[in-house]
């Protein structure tokens, strides 16, 4: 029988007790959850209102709990329903009478909260921390290849040219706002939840930003009703974690696109691809392809959420007992994504020669010839127009615009001359984007330092906390 059944004739049908129950996925935070119960009890003592004695009881039963959980002795069932009921049962059982008193001014409504925001505290840094881990991998890569030039696209046509160290950088630029919008996540959920009890708060003399101390909170969360319906917290994290999904699907759709055999772009290391059962010579960008995946299910479990939260009045409903179920996914997805991309991308190897080939097509420089012109007082649209006709001299005979001869260059305007063209080479149209967030490999050194600054401070201060 469960622990609230007094005013019941019979106990719960098979069916429902399934169907009710959390504790298959709840019972993760199981460590979060006697925590929470420890500084609880604590406060309570200090309050008056169980005696140290009665503390010393039960805190010692539930780090025995604790253990025992650990070591895999206590297996949890539908008959616990959830983590909160199946630990304080297993409480009692243990320690007679005095356990029944660890649930005086609190109620699941708060509990299952302060557990959720202590946990999701925990995944975040460890999230963080693998952002971090990819962050300097990609830093290492940039640094690698701050010279190496490649194809910029737009529209996926070429655009201008750029170096790979320039496009790293970009990316790196994601990965930074997502830790932080995780740091800013992390601050906005830094308060405690815990005694506000099943929705209105509680009759006993209790010390709320006790509580929230002794667990590392800045302060209790200030509205009692807003702390157990509230889950703004999930949806925030669940709307960061989307959008880093969506960084890393952008990067991976790249990775499968360079590594075809139309592009060819990077070889994406052996261990990282696989084979097919009946073409013997496929090596497949699968991971690439599951990080894209992945991605739509992370989205989902945002919209799963902000679904359920929709329709709720308050306080508490029974609802949100499915808050649990898709955060625990994002967490693990989003963990895992960031592992193996950060593996895959230091296993990559960029095929120069192959992008060298692609530097000579698609007229990358013309941006830049326009831009010279421009500098010698052809104003900008007409040189743009200029270099318009010139591609189009150069399409008809096959040739790049370097290639066009003084013949060629007078028929399209007598302005024209190679002298008035100056260096259109490739590596000296990368060089002169020197503007500040240009792709010059000057400029982007500049950016890689700003990039360690902000690496090794962020670092720094993840492991103070
Ligand atoms: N297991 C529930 C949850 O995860 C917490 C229990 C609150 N339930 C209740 N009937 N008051 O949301």
């Amino acid at each position: 029988m469960a622990l609230w059944n007094g005013r019941f004739e019979k106990d719960m049908d098979e069916l429902v007790k399934a169907f009710n129950a959390s504790v298959g996925f709840d019972q993760r935070m199981f460590e979060e959850d006697i925590d929470g119960s420890i500084a609880h009890v604590t406060m309570l003592a200090k309050c008056g209102i169980v005696t140290p004695d009665e503390r010393d009881a039960i805190v010692a039963g539930l780090e025995n709990i604790r253990q025992r959980i650990r070591s895999g002795e206590i297996q949890f069932t539908v008959e616990d329903e959830d983590i909160h009921m199946g630990i304080e049962a297993r409480l009692i059982a243990d320690i007679g009478d005095v356990g029944k008193k660890l649930h005086t001014a609190r109620s699941r409504n708060d509990q299952c909260q302060v557990d959720a925001r202590l946990y999701l505290r925990r995944e975040i840094r460890a999230i963080r921390q693998e952002l971090l881990a990819l962050e300097e991998v990609i830093l290492r890569k940039a640094e690698a290849y701050a010279e190496e030039i490649t194809v910029g696209y737009t529209h996926i046509q070429h655009a201008q040219p750029i170096t790979v160290g320039f496009l790293f950088m970009a990316y790196f630029q994601m990965f930074r706002r997502d830790a932080e919008r995780l740091a800013d996540c992390l601050e906005r959920m830094d308060y405690c939840p815990l005694g506000a009890c099943a929705l209105a708060g509680t009759t006993f003399p209790t010390d709320r930003a006790y509580t929230a101390e002794l667990l590392g909170f800045a302060a209790p969360t200030e509205n009692a009703m807003d702390s157990v319906s509230d889950r703004d917290y999930m949806l925030e994290f669940l709307s960061d974690a989307a959008i880093s999904m969506m960084h890393l699907s952008r990067w991976a759709e790249e990775f499968a696109w360079w590594n075809s055999t139309e592009f060819g772009f990077l070889a994406i290391d052996d261990g990282f691809c696989t084979g097919s059962s009946i073409m013997p010579q496929k090596k497949n960008p699968d991971m690439a392809e599951l990080l894209r995946g992945k991605c739509g299910r992370v989205y989902g479990d945002l919209m799963g959420l902000l679904t359920v939260m929709k329709g709720a009045p308050m306080a508490y409903n029974k609802d949100f007992q499915e808050d649990k179920e898709g955060l625990f996914d994002a967490i693990d997805t989003w963990k895992a994504c960031l592992r193996i991309f950060t593996k895959m991308l230091e296993n990559t190897t960029f095929r120069t020669e192959r992008i060298a080939e692609q530097l000579q097509r698609g007229f990358l420089n013309a941006t830049d010839v326009a831009e010279h012109l421009a500098g010698q007082g052809i104003p900008f649209r007409e040189a743009h127009n200029l270099v318009g006709r010139m591609v189009k001299a150069c399409e008809a005979r096959g040739c790049g615009i370097e290639d066009l001869n003084e013949v060629e260059l007078a028929a399209i305007d007598p302005r024209l001359s190679r002298a008035v063209l100056g260096d259109v080479s490739i590596p000296a149209c990368v060089a002169a984007r020197r503007s500040f967030g240009g792709t010059a490999p000057d400029e982007v050194r500049r950016q890689l330092a700003v990039g360690r600054a902000w690496l090794d401070v962020t670092e720094q201060e993840s492991h103070e906390k």
